[in-house]
């Protein structure tokens, strides 16, 4: 038998519950991907690029046109200049940007500051590279970063930071104030920054995405990663991407290249054919925020208790007024007893004791909404 790398990881919990979920037939509001299908016109894409014979390896740091689909895009969105061919790398995913950005960085005996609620990819993806992953807090139920225990953390063997904003699974944002405290703990350090930026085009009310694209000083230090799963409801492609400056980009593709090499081809000029043409993303946070208000709408005056969503297609509720049960046992029971999946936010702790609380995906059908909900109000 092998000695494991990674002793406390088991299934996750979203295979857990989707599994669950679709033995007993119950609603899925756990897993984070959406019940509809992406536009057809997407599709019509990858087929005709297939047969127009792009079916074979995709350069390694990905298609010339997505990279330079990708670079226009930070430069319109967040007035930042990143060089297609030295500073953007297309991934199969943004999970596996997460562990080449991780793995170019880390060395046994390193540590990397992470937020919990964490997604659940950053510390296996940072221990399986021998480093430490120190643990933050944001605490129930505002969420907000403790900028000096973040200071406090730092010690010398710190090497990065892993960020998430819009969050999963918290829904709250990075503001403008916590990009300066940001700035001001990073500054004059050798620390780098893992930004998880794939939910950058979910975000409500009016909000500003503050990339790390936008503020120059972080932008230096960061590897930014984006996801077209969510961007254009194609998880299942698993298509996504690392922006970074040169230099770390060039550590960033020594080990993408020996991950995955590339990623699927046809997919890739599909979606820069649709980045081009600046399809999908402008109206996504629009799209969602209707879905969130709908789901809001369709459970007020229930028992459940909504936090803030301000972004991200997640809806956290507490559900203190109904049982005082734990998360774990109430989401299984929930799913068995009342036919709704959802995730207990437990999953994404590491240190402290769980809320009474859940995570809901609104990224679901208004029908699939009304339903859920029509159970949930019940309780
Ligand atoms: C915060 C966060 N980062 C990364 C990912 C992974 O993205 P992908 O599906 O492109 O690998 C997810 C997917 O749920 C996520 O929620």
């Amino acid at each position: 038998m092998i000695q494991s790398k990674l002793p406390n990881v088991g299934t996750t919990i979203f295979t857990v519950m989707s599994k669950l979920a679709a033995d007993l037939g119950a609603i899925n509001l756990s897993q984070g991907f959406p019940d509809f299908d992406c536009d057809p016109a997407l599709v019509d894409a990858v087929a005709k690029h297939m047969r127009e014979g792009r079916n074979q390896y995709a350069p390694m740091q990905g298609v010339p046109v997505l990279r330079q689909a990708i670079a226009a895009k930070f430069g319109e969105l967040y007035g930042a200049s990143y060089d297609p061919e030295t500073e953007v790398t297309v991934t199969s995913g943004g999970t596996e940007a997460i562990f080449d950005a991780v793995a170019a960085v880390v060395r046994p005996g390193d540590e990397v500051i992470v937020f919990e609620p964490c997604y659940d990819s950053y510390v296996p993806a940072v221990e399986v590279n021998g480093g430490t992953a120190v643990v933050v807090s944001l605490r129930y139920p505002d969420y907000a970063v403790p900028w000096d225990e973040v200071r406090a953390a730092i010690t010398p063997r710190t090497k990065m930071i892993a960020l998430n904003s819009p969050h999963n699974p918290t829904a709250t944002i990075l503001s403008a104030a916590d990009m300066q405290q940001l700035a001001s703990i990073v500054d004059g350090t050798n620390l780098t920054i893992m930004s998880d930026e794939v939910y950058e085009h979910i975000i409500f009310d009016g909000a500003r995405h503050e990339s790390m694209a936008r503020h120059d000083a972080l932008r230096a230090r960061s590897f930014i990663v984006g996801s077209f799963g969510k961007t254009y409801h194609v998880t299942g492609w698993k298509l996504g991407y690392v922006v970074a400056p040169a230099a770390l980009t060039a550590e960033f593709r020594k080990v993408h290249q020996f991950v995955t090499f590339s990623s699927m081809t046809p997919t890739q000029y599909a979606i820069a054919d649709f980045l081009a043409e600046r399809r999908g993303y402008p109206e996504l946070a629009a799209f969602y925020q209707r879905k969130r208000d709908l789901f809001l709408e369709l459970i007020d005056g229930s028992r459940w208790r909504p936090l803030p969503s301000r972004g991200t297609y997640f809806q956290i509720l507490d559900y203190s007024a109904i049982t005082g049960e734990k998360d774990m046992d109430f989401a299984l029971r929930l799913t068995r007893e009342h036919g709704v999946a959802s995730i207990p936010t437990s999953a994404f702790l590491y240190r402290q004791a769980p809320p009474l609380a859940l995570r809901f995906c609104f990224a679901k059908k208004d029908d699939t909404l009304r339903a859920a909900a029509e159970r949930l109000v019940r309780m």
